[in-house]
């Protein structure tokens, strides 16, 4: 078996917060490390790999001046970069990752090795994130320390597969770090992705709900309003498929019929980017149905951690009606 990284022991809980486009920045991110939890964002979110680098040198400094004010370590942080052509800035953002020696690189879509070997340099890690065991296999081909398996129902271009299923599935060839995401959102939650085989959960949709992440106040208020099935699994926004708040799709006069066609939809110039369709119509995934409120990261921390520990308590304790097992 394969020794996991140290730093999953030092964590508070055996959570990373995932990274979202458009919601994610530095306030969140440091927020998560201080109060002993991964904190991540795609470097996306800014602009330009000049605005990247400041957010790097802003977490840096913070997490810097927080360990040196406390004499707590704080949790290691995490980018996410989007390894294809059509994304112009992974040169350059991946330098800047290197020169700002990030400890926790999480890839989406391709899984290279010279990037793998590139990060491993300076002592970094890399996660890919995967929906499908072929996926799988060719991150751990191409050296990855950790697979995030995105199972049914994540927020996101969530996968299909139940995440049961696929823990099984991908921990048959891969012993390294295996991260859960998918519907995570309460402290139980994350105690049963350890019982299912989970290193890590991979926490997205609940930090949405956060002040310090950058959703619009209706877009939260949209989270607490919904349940698992008002989730519509579309790939008529982004071309692949993904989760949204069925309510955002209504608001935005997409219909059920422009759904069906599972193509994506021809916006013309209002919505032609990427980034001006997810603005106005909101990703979540079905673990919205246990989001009832916004709150601060430190509090929802908090919540998390005791969630956690009475969720393995009563397991336990459940041992003793059975003791024929
Ligand atoms: C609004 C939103 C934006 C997301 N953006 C990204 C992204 O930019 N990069 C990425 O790798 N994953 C992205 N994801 C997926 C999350 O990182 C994570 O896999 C997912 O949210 C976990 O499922 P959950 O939302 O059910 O907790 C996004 C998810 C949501 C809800």
């Amino acid at each position: 078996m394969m020794p996991k990284p140290a730093f999953i022991k030092e964590l508070s809980l055996p959570v990373i917060a995932a990274p979202l486009f458009l919601i994610s920045g530095p306030q969140l991110v440091i927020e998560c490390c201080k109060n002993g939890i991964v904190g991540t964002f795609p470097a996306l979110n800014q602009r330009s790999s000049e605005g990247f680098e400041e957010w790097l040198i802003q977490i840096k400094s913070s997490l810097e001046q927080f360990e040196k004010e406390t004499g707590k370590k704080a949790a290691p942080f995490g980018v996410n970069l989007i390894v294809h052509p059509t994304n112009p800035r992974l040169e350059t953002d991946l330098k800047l990752c290197i020169k700002h020696k990030v400890p926790i690189i999480i890839t989406s879509l391709g899984a290279v090795s010279q990037l793998v070997d590139a990060v491993h340099s300076y002592g970094g890690l890399v996660f890919h994130d995967i929906i499908k065991k072929r996926h799988a296999e060719k991150a751990a081909d191409a050296g990855v320390d950790g697979l995030i398996l995105v199972a049914a129902g994540a927020g996101g271009h969530g996968g299909t597969i139940n995440p049961m299923s696929l823990v099984a599935e991908i921990k048959s060839f891969f012993d390294k770090t295996i991260i859960l995401s998918g519907c995570i959102s309460t402290g139980r939650d994350v105690a049963s992705a350890l019982q299912m085989g989970a290193d890590l959960a991979y926490m997205g949709t609940r930090f949405i709900n956060t002040s310090e992440s950058k959703a619009p106040k209706e877009y939260r208020e949209m989270i607490i309003n919904a349940g698992a099935s008002d989730i519509v699994y579309t790939a008529a926004i982004s071309g692949v498929h993904a989760n949204f708040l069925g309510s955002s799709l209504a608001a935005a006069g997409i219909g059920e019929e422009d759904l069906k066609k599972d193509v994506k939809i021809d916006f013309g110039k209002e919505l032609d980017t990427e980034a001006k369709a997810w603005k106005t119509i909101w990703s979540a995934g079905q673990g919205v149905t246990t989001i009832k409120n916004v709150s601060t990261v430190k509090d929802l921390i908090l919540k998390l951690k005791e969630e956690f520990k009475n969720a393995i308590q009563e397991q336990y304790a459940k041992l003793k009606d059975y003791p024929k097992a």
